[in-house]
């Protein structure tokens, strides 16, 4: 008879709500490895495992499926993806969400540390760029291993807008975000192409206008809120997809460069804080930040957010020392 081991990489999941589950189906259907799924409520996490591993035949994957509220299923995952806490509702902004899912980053800090303390982290918890550095803290795990995913999803919403204004495939557009996961990101208009004609050149073309991209960038940075005005809850496909595209460049090793909430310290004359800039992700987590030169617009711009990451992580210090989390 066959074992039932295997060699496959393991991804554990926290959180089996809108994101989780379409993580756990990304992640089977790209073949990634086996997937656990940790929820407080253990039916939603059992029943996405069991309906997501009874369309294996359909999609010819392999992978095994778990699910349940006992955090010993996450033992020995090479990656961790994060995703328990609250969504934003209509009329809420991300940072409203820092009491409540500061309180829920805590308790799976611990489970992490305890069931699957080398693996590399993905958080996707709201307030972002806070609660990754929470997180961090908490699980007293390696900077390179624990980052927040945001600037792809970013990234990938600023692509989809150009696409559209401009005609052309998502696949041929480059873009560039900076900055914390809220209003203050920095879509980089000048580190932004088109087949490798940066967005400036098209304007200079008359392909479109600076009026047309500097609304597309405004609407990128509200691109979280459209969707949570249309369906009364936050975005969740694209999220997943952003994630599982960094949980697969660190288990292939792939080298890929991704703005990511890293941990900055002495780069962009950030001093120690989680917050969006370009990163390169293979083995070992985080190896290298990309430090680019920035304009003086552009480096204002991107200061503005630092500080709105580094106020609401006074937010979350001063809830801490009132108990509250
Ligand atoms: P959801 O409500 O559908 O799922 C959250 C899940 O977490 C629920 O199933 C809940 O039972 C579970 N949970 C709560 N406390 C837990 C605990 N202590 N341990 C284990 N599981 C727990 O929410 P959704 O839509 O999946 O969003 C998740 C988070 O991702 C939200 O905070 C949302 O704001 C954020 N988000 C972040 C984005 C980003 O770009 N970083 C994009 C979209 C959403
Ligand atoms: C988003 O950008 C709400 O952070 C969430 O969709």
């Amino acid at each position: 008879m066959p074992s039932n081991k295997n060699s496959r990489p393991k991804i554990g999941l926290v959180g089996g709500g809108n994101i989780g589950g379409i993580l756990a189906q990304l992640a089977c259907e790209k073949n990634l490895g086996d997937v656990a799924v940790f929820d407080i409520n253990a039916g939603t996490a059992q029943g996405k495992a069991l309906d997501i591993a009874s369309s294996a035949a359909v999609e010819g994957f392999h992978a095994n499926l778990e699910g349940g509220d006992n955090p010993a299923i996450l033992k020995d995952a090479q990656v961790v993806i994060v995703t328990a806490g609250l969504p934003r509702k209509p009329g809420m902004s991300r940072d409203d969400l820092v009491e409540s899912n500061a309180k829920i980053v805590s308790s799976i800090a611990r489970h992490i540390k305890e069931q699957a303390p080398d693996a590399f982290v993905v958080c996707i918890t709201n307030p972002l760029d806070v609660m990754v550095g929470h997180l961090q803290r908490e699980a007293n795990m390696p900077h390179e291993k624990v980052v927040g995913m945001a600037g792809v999803l970013d990234s990938a919403r600023f692509r989809h807008f150009l696409a559209l204004l401009l005609g052309v495939s998502e696949q041929d557009i480059s873009a560039f975000v900076l900055g914390g996961h809220g209003d203050s990101m920095v879509p980089l208009a000048r580190y932004s192409s088109v087949a490798g004609i940066p967005l400036p050149e098209i304007v200079r073309m008359g392909w479109t206008t600076q009026e047309k991209i500097d609304a597309v960038i405004e609407r990128t940075r509200k691109g979280g809120a459209e969707v949570v005005n249309l369906m009364g809850t936050s975005a969740y496909f694209a999220p997943a997809a952003s994630a599982i595209a960094m949980a697969q460049a660190y288990l292939h090793d792939e080298k890929r460069i991704f703005p990511c909430a890293a941990y900055c310290k002495g780069v962009y004359g950030v001093d120690g804080l989680y917050v969006g800039v370009p990163a390169l992700i293979g083995a070992g987590g985080i190896e290298k930040i990309v430090e680019i030169e920035l304009g003086e617009q552009e480096r204002t711009l991107f200061q503005q957010s630092i500080d709105a990451v580094a106020a609401l992580n006074e937010v979350l210090g001063a809830l801490q020392q009132q108990g509250k989390i």
